[in-house]
């Protein structure tokens, strides 16, 4: 088995019920295409995203999860609820959820144990900053979130890994292609030898990828798809993303 594709959008805190009118043209896309596509909503967009789409090919998935399985958490959302509105996936460890909600990577790892119990694949993700790649400690960073975010139990089908780099994120600036080698072979390195079928994990890129630039970004070794902010939340611009990777 090599790694699935995967072209994932995170609309992070964007779009309302008119922004639905977006993904008839990816989920056409998504039918033509033999990767596969997910748009990670708001929570509340979820459901209505899949009255829209129906049971086709785009997939929906959450942007956070709480570890734990119910209970008193106000606000927060359980990973059996996002499964049950018809999630497929979640994104955790998002560098702004690490930044404006101090989620460390033991909290991380546990959300993604929640999401896994729930039947959801965990796009678990890792970054370093611009200060941490200025003074040369990007691939410990990685090699520590990556060691600290990823549960027991982890798998190829239950996980994805996405790297951005946090100054990449939103700034029109994107590493260069050796810099993303670099830390790609670090995560499949590590990966293979922690599980049994690490080396088919799949691997986004994420930060600053647009139609312009995704396929030089695809064709990197170990890149095998990408985690798009900006850029994901127009047709227009998403689904010349969602062809270039297929
Ligand atoms: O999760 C995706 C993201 O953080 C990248 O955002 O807008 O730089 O593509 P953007």
């Amino acid at each position: 088995m090599a790694p699935r594709k995967l072209a994932a959008g995170n609309w992070k805190m964007n779009g309302t019920l008119a922004a639905l009118d977006q993904l008839d043209g990816m989920a056409a896309a998504a039918e033509d295409a033999s990767c596969d596509v997910l748009i990670c909503p708001p929570a509340l967009l979820i459901h209505p995203m899949i009255a829209r789409v129906g049971a086709g090919d785009l997939l929906i998935g959450g942007q956070d999860c709480h570890a734990a399985a119910q209970g008193a958490h106000t606000g927060d959302i359980a990973a059996a609820q996002l499964r049950d509105a018809g999630a497929t996936h979640v994104i955790l460890g998002h560098s702004e959820r690490r930044a404006d909600h101090g989620e460390t990577d033991a909290l991380v790892r546990a959300k993604a144990q929640a999401a896994h119990q729930a039947g959801l694949v965990a796009v678990i993700c890792l970054g370093e900053t611009e200060a941490q790649r200025d003074a040369g400690a990007t691939l410990d960073v990685i090699a520590t979130q990556l060691a600290g975010s990823v549960p027991d139990g982890a798998t190829a089908a239950n996980t994805v890994i996405a790297y951005e780099p946090v100054w990449a994120i939103g700034t029109g600036r994107t590493p260069t292609t050796d810099q993303i080698a670099e830390v790609h072979a670090l995560l499949r390195d590590r990966l293979t030898a922690r599980l049994e079928d690490g080396a088919d994990v799949a691997l986004l890129y994420g930060g600053s990828v647009k139609p312009t630039n995704a396929a030089e970004i695809f064709a990197i070794a170990h890149v095998n798809g990408a985690l798009v902010g900006g850029a994901s939340l127009k047709a227009a611009d998403f689904v010349p993303i969602i062809t270039a990777l297929d």
